[in-house]
């Protein structure tokens, strides 16, 4: 297991020799003690980048592939013990963990593939004695900070473009969850990325301040990819203006998933399972407000309850748990206070409401997948983001009426609706105030797909050749005299 910072290619303590702990979510029991870096670590760093970066982007877009390629069949190669190290630092059932790494691999595999058609273009000059080329060109070092939630598929997302596109990396991973970003630097360092050119500072999260500081206050990083809260992002963005960085934020969000009358009742509820389930509900892209028509309400209602309250809970080594314990107490809390003030406020439980301990799930941060019924704009859930596996459902009567209440939100990442009707299907789509729409489908994440919001849920796209674009930045050529 790697523990240390990488940097320049070796593999080292922090600065100030400062550690700190990894805990296994399941159980609260020590994984790791890890490197604790400071701004001297990130400063290290952003040098050792900034020192590979020309070398990086010249070589042909076909080496840089090739090299990707061969990370991409490394970490095939460890799905096992990758999967392992997910599961014990981040929680979730080994299945899915496994999913997460082939997630992650198909990540590298398109980025790999797209960065070798980073094509420029050619413009019709209005003279003869003229042309007009347009060339894109790696945008320079970048720094990723990336979230505990899918700590493998999050920091592939965003290192393989940067290492296609002919950037250099500094990355942070986060405080939760780093073994597995450290785990993916190594094999990228077996892969032959060379040195400098990744670079990974993890750090706990006092210092974590102090390490994205020094990445925002330094001039040779002009981009910052960074996937977490709201408020986090709005605070990049301001302390990047100083140096006017490139930023793309993949922030929060509060996903309506709406089932019209007209719906599949059946897929409905098994889209809501899979988009609302996964990761025990911690995903950015996860439905938080169930809008359901008051006509088949209770039709849905009693179906889901049926899956919800089958769902199996327990740590991640059960080989029959669906649902993990959450990242942290805070998480616990969050919910909690969440589904309390709903249910003071007229809610019902229907399945859950409660936290879990017992012979199976012996930890301290196990939730209850829970259903909610009877949710309305006043309870907390409605407009913050549950980040667990609770499914609150609100009736409603008109089409009118909730496409205003999907988008009543400063949010706009993923939304989600199921309808038969076509022309319904058009109307709502384009009505939603939305990155990303599901349509009768709750599963939308893909790596030929751009992943991302509007409003407040940031900017900026991942995977599909937007997600390529956006560590690129567009330089043009005019040559003149010509005639
Ligand atoms: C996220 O929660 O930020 C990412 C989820 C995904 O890629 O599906």
């Amino acid at each position: 297991m790697e523990t240390l910072n990488f940097i320049g290619g070796r593999w080292q303590a922090a600065q100030d020799a400062r550690q700190f702990e990894v805990r296994n979510p399941a159980d609260d029991s020590l994984i790791a003690t890890v490197a604790d870096g400071g701004a001297a670590d990130a400063r290290l760093a952003a040098d050792a980048a900034a020192g590979a970066l020309h070398a990086w982007k010249a070589r042909p877009p076909r080496e840089r592939c090739l090299i990707l390629k061969k990370w991409q069949a490394l970490i095939e190669r460890d799905v096992e013990p990758l999967a392992a190290l997910i599961s014990r630092e981040q929680g979730k059932p080994l299945a899915e963990s496994r999913g997460e790494i082939a997630y992650a691999a198909g990540y590298v595999e398109w980025f790999a593939e797209e960065g070798v058609r980073a094509h420029g273009e050619v413009i019709a000059a209005p003279v003869t004695s003229k042309r007009y080329i347009v060339l894109r060109e790696a945008v320079g070092v970048v720094a990723v900070v990336t979230p505990w939630n899918f700590p493998a598929a999050m920091i592939a997302r965003k290192i393989a473009p940067a290492l296609a596109a002919g950037c250099t990396v500094v990355a942070k991973p986060a405080e939760d969850t780093p073994l597995t970003s450290l785990a993916l630097v190594k094999l990228a360092e077996e892969a032959g990325v060379p040195p400098g050119v990744l670079n990974i500072v993890p750090a706990s999260r006092d210092r974590t301040p102090e390490v994205v500081g020094e990445w925002l206050a330094d001039g040779r990083v002009r981009k910052i990819s960074f996937t977490g809260s709201t408020p986090v992002g709005k605070l990049l963005a301001r302390e990047s203006a100083t140096t006017l960085k490139k930023l793309s934020l993949e922030l929060g969000g509060n996903a309506p998933f709406i089932v019209f009358e007209d719906a599949d009742i059946n897929a409905a509820v098994e889209g809501l399972m899979a988009s609302k389930f996964r990761n025990g509900g911690q995903t950015c892209v996860s439905p938080n407000r169930v809008y359901v028509h008051q006509t088949v309400h209770d039709r849905f209602v009693d179906k889901l309850a049926a899956r919800v309250g089958a769902l199996k809970v327990g740590p991640a080594t059960w080989p029959q748990a669906e649902i993990g314990p959450m990242i942290n107490a805070r998480a616990l809390d969050k919910i909690e206070r969440h589904v309390n003030d709903a249910v003071a406020k007229g809610a019902k439980a229907v399945v859950g409401g409660c936290r879990v301990r017992n012979d199976v799930a012996t930890g301290p941060n196990y939730y209850a997948p829970t259903v909610l019924t009877g949710a309305t704009k006043e309870m907390a859930l409605s407009c913050e983001e549950t980040f667990g596996p609770v499914a609150a459902i609100f009736p409603f009567a008109t089409e009118e009426e909730v496409v205003a209440l999907a988008n009543d939100t400063p949010y706009g990442l993923a939304g989600y609706f199921y309808s038969n009707d076509v022309k319904r299907i058009w109307r709502v789509a384009s009505a939603l105030e939305t990155g990303m729409v599901g349509i009768n489908e709750g599963a939308i994440a893909a790596q030929a797909a751009p992943f991302g919001g509007v409003k407040e849920s940031g900017y900026g796209r991942e995977g599909s050749h937007w997600g390529l674009d956006d560590y690129l930045h567009t330089k043009y050529l005019c040559q003149g005299n010509l005639a």
